[in-house]
């Protein structure tokens, strides 16, 4: 295998909504050492639109760092690698082939375009010639369980010159549910020698390592198991359990500064509308959610977000003093 643009054994995915400059950092705080923006619909990016500008915020502390485009039209996918090249602060251009949201595939992008190899071929050779910087993309198995081509397009992506490819082990049918095919990510890593990132349903260092042994990927990304849990990034880099499952005021600590980053970012309005959800992430393996849920999803203000998270973490140290 070639030598891999990436030092790190686990990626941060890019994840549409989420993978914003606040979920970035709190990953990085616990070993996250390579992360993706979220995908960066083509036309908006060409146009500037401010929201593709809040979706490449980004600062010194966020690198290495890529950035994920989506789209079909090869001339227009060239130009926003190079747009985003030009930012300077972007290591690598991802390119999402992977998509399966109908809004998305209605346009012939994303997943669409696994359904058409030669436009795929087109398409990175003229990104790959657009920039400098390596660039790489995000596949899924096939379209669907009849179609499962993830090796054709691999061969084509390792000839069009991209330099790592990520496998989601599902079909496009699949949606996010269902199984992961670990068979069909072995068979991509054995058809390339560019370095195979495997995706899918890792949620703990043990899934992890289960990804690696069956299917010789050379990197795990994650996207959902990295929700509310940063703690297993340093747990799959340096093969050590670090999740504080003992110890609530840690986790309270976590979800607080990742609000703190959430309201600097976007102000406190939009931040409490994400923490109706991000607040809930944080205690998904502690017990007696169903009232903070409640209350969480009601929130309308930081002070509220935070008596909310007191009272929970207080009803669960009175539970373990009960308890033990
Ligand atoms: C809410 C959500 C948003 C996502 N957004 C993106 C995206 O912008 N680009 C992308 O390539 N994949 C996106 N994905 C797919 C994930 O990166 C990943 O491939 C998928 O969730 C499987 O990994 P997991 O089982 O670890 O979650 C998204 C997934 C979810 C659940």
């Amino acid at each position: 295998m070639a030598k891999s643009i990436f030092q790190a054994k686990v990626l941060l995915a890019p994840l549409s909504g989420m993978s914003d400059l606040p979920l970035r950092t709190v990953s990085r705080e616990h070993g996250c050492r390579f992360a993706f923006t979220e995908m960066l619909a083509i036309k908006p990016l060409l146009t500037k639109s401010p929201k593709s500008l809040t979706y490449v915020s980004t600062n010194a502390f966020d690198t290495p760092l890529g950035a994920q485009i989506v789209g079909r039209d090869p001339a227009m996918m060239a130009e926003g690698a190079a747009i985003l090249e030009d930012m300077g602060f972007f290591t690598v251009i991802d390119v999402n082939l992977g998509c399966p949201a109908r809004k998305v595939v209605s346009k012939g992008e994303g997943s669409a375009l696994l359904k058409d190899p030669k436009r795929v071929e087109r398409l990175l050779k003229k990104v790959v010639k657009a920039v400098k910087i390596p660039v790489t993309c995000k596949i899924r198995s096939g379209w669907s369980p009849t179609t499962v081509n993830a090796c054709e397009i691999a061969r084509i992506a390792e000839g069009a010159g991209i330099q790592a490819i990520t496998v989601h082990g599902r079909t496009k049918d699949q949606g996010y549910s269902g199984a992961v095919d670990h068979s069909v990510i072995k068979s991509v890593k054995e058809c390339v020698s560019i370095p195979v990132i495997g995706n899918g349903n890792i949620f703990t260092r043990e899934d992890a390592a289960n990804m690696i042994a069956t299917t010789g990927c050379d990197h795990v990304m994650l996207a959902r198991g990295a929700l509310g849990n940063p703690w297993i990034f340093d747990e799959i880099e340096e093969d050590r359990r670090s999740y504080p499952a003992n110890d609530i005021i840690v986790v309270k600590e976590t979800l607080l500064r990742h609000a703190q980053l959430l309201c600097d970012f976007y102000g406190e309005k939009k931040a409490i509308l994400l923490l109706r959800r991000i607040g809930c992430w944080y205690f998904k393996w502690f017990p007696k959610k169903a009232h903070y849920k409640l209350i969480m999803s009601h929130i309308k203000s930081h002070n509220e977000f935070l008596s909310a998270v007191e009272d929970y973490v207080t009803s669960i140290e009175q539970h373990d003093i009960v308890e033990g």
